[in-house]
């Protein structure tokens, strides 16, 4: 989508499919002006009581002489009180899906009215071409005949061509772009989006960005660095695993990078420990902690934020077979520390400690790793916050921060030493499952193991990564939030 920033002093002057305006039922600031053009119309309407204002209301006006936009369409903002962030998501979704409904092709939105408690206007701008972008989103792959596309095609939003906002229009709209990047990987089958198909898109992005390489290493070069945890996971599919290196470099060569460590299991049936077949489709889900890695690269490469990066997905697919990895069988990791898969449905960890372990030969500023670890996670917090663990208590604060201006958020989980026993092991240095009680906590224990000489968060998205039922779909999280983090971290 085409997204421009214009002052818009007198709305009545603006040519365009659908002019947007909020308001709270009274005549004031944009909705004032456009009265004023339209002879009274809008003052007759509210006397009428058509329209009293309240959060989210519409009030649409298809034809209305006096402006040189086409159509009118006006949204409540509630009775005067400061405005959440949420009800900010709510203003801005209704007016876009509503342009949508009706076929609009560009529109412009009038936000100075819209008042954010805490929030300046360049983060309503981030915010709104966030979800303009967002809202673009189709899944088509699959299907014999592809959904229309969305009809916005451009948007013009009220504000001051500064630097600043400018700024904040670039970081909305790559945002989206990753968060899409990441919806659609998420959204792919199983079938489709296995271990190779994902280096395959992430080689897409070197050949989209100069500042992107990208390297894969195949099972024989993970055999030969010694990656028995994550090669255990593969060793009952047909597909090899891959493990992913995507480098973007927008800083200084010597800067030490912000790496992403992503969980790519491409499908999750369990392995030997098999899974009851109610809701398995979703474990195609079980790669979108990659899929967010991969968008959160686009993102940051397409802002061009001025950080180094790298993600790394750590891709396999867990399938039960004659040569499926066992309960009770040991491996040896990366590390040198052994492991007894005592189940193999706790596979995520396998992948992910052999490529925490891979992230050290990058000497990085921090490292993050992003997974769909645990159903006790959705237990514990449902879709909404994400789970947040880390060997640092400010490496915590900051991410939680930065999910809150993202609006991707994260809550903050023990990590405590008391729950490490948890994971002993007669046979091997550690088991890799602990027990029934604290199953998210254990399983970050698991992975902090391999995090000893780093800056180093786990998040647990295993409720956030995909809405189930009847809207099942990825939702592109927690792209957001490593967005704001890395620009957080960005030079100037
Ligand atoms: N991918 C699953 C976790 C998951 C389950 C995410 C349901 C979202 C929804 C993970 O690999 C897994 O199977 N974890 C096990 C761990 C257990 C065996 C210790 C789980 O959560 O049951
Ligand atoms: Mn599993
Ligand atoms: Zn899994």
């Amino acid at each position: 989508m085409q997204i421009s920033l214009k002052p818009c002093k007198d709305p009545s002057t603006i040519a365009s499919d659908c002019l947007v305006v909020m308001s709270n039922g009274q005549l004031n600031g944009s909705l004032n002006a456009l009265n004023d053009a339209t002879d009274d119309a809008i003052a007759a309407l509210l006397k009428r009581g058509d329209f009293s204002g309240k959060l989210a209301e519409t009030l649409y006006l298809p034809i209305i002489s006096g402006l040189r936009a086409k159509r009118l369409l006006i949204v409540g903002c509630g009775d005067g009180k400061t405005l959440s962030e949420a009800d900010a998501d709510k203003i801005l979704n209704t007016a876009i899906d509503f342009m949508n409904k009706k076929d609009c092709k560009d529109c412009c939105l009038l936000l100075e009215d819209l008042h954010i408690d805490g929030r300046k206007s360049p983060w309503l701008l981030q915010r709104c071409a966030q979800l303009l972008e967002v809202s673009t989103y189709r899944y088509s792959e699959t299907l014999s005949k592809a959904k229309p596309a969305a009809s916005l095609r451009r948007a013009v939003l009220q504000g001051s061509n500064s630097e600043g906002n400018r700024r904040a229009i670039i970081d909305g709209q790559s945002t989206a772009g990753g968060i899409n990047i990441a919806r659609r990987l998420g959204d792919l089958p199983g079938n489709i989006c296995t271990p190779d198909f994902l280096a395959k898109e992430s080689r897409k992005l070197a050949r989209q960005f100069d500042t992107i390489k990208v390297s894969v290493l195949d099972e024989k070069k993970m055999q030969q660095l010694g990656m028995g945890a994550l090669l255990s996971v593969s060793a009952g599919s047909e597909q090899p695993a891959r493990l992913i290196a995507i480098e973007y470099q927008g800083s200084a060569k010597k800067q030490p990078p912000h790496v992403l460590v992503g969980k790519g299991v491409t499908f999750d049936t369990g392995g030997i420990s098999l899974k009851p077949g109610a809701k398995m489709d979703e474990m195609k889900y079980d790669m979108c902690g990659a899929a967010s890695v991969v968008g959160t690269l686009h993102a940051v490469a397409s802002a061009e934020l001025k950080v180094n990066v790298v993600g790394i997905v750590a891709a396999a697919e867990n399938m039960p077979s004659g040569r499926a990895t066992k309960p009770g069988d040991v491996v040896t990791s990366m590390s040198g520390q052994t492991i007894e898969i005592l189940n193999t449905d706790a596979e995520g960890r396998l992948v992910l400690c052999d490529a925490l372990s891979y992230a050290d030969r990058y000497k990085p500023a921090s490292v993050i790793d992003i997974a769909t670890l645990t159903g006790a996670c959705v237990v514990a917090l449902g879709k909404h916050a994400i789970g947040l663990f880390s060997n640092q208590h400010d490496f915590a604060q900051e991410l939680q921060r930065c999910g809150e201006d993202a609006r991707d958020r994260a809550w903050p989980m023990p990590l405590w030493d008391e729950y490490q026993p948890q994971l002993d092991s007669n046979f091997a240095d550690m088991a890799n499952i602990g027990g029934p009680e604290a199953g998210s906590v254990t399983a970050a224990c698991f992975l902090s193991r391999f995090c000893k000489d780093y800056r180093w968060a786990h998040l647990d998205i295993a409720g956030a990564a995909w809405n189930s039922g009847a809207n099942k779909g990825a939702t592109g999280r927690p792209v957001g939030l490593l967005f704001n983090y890395l620009q957080s971290k960005a030079d100037n």
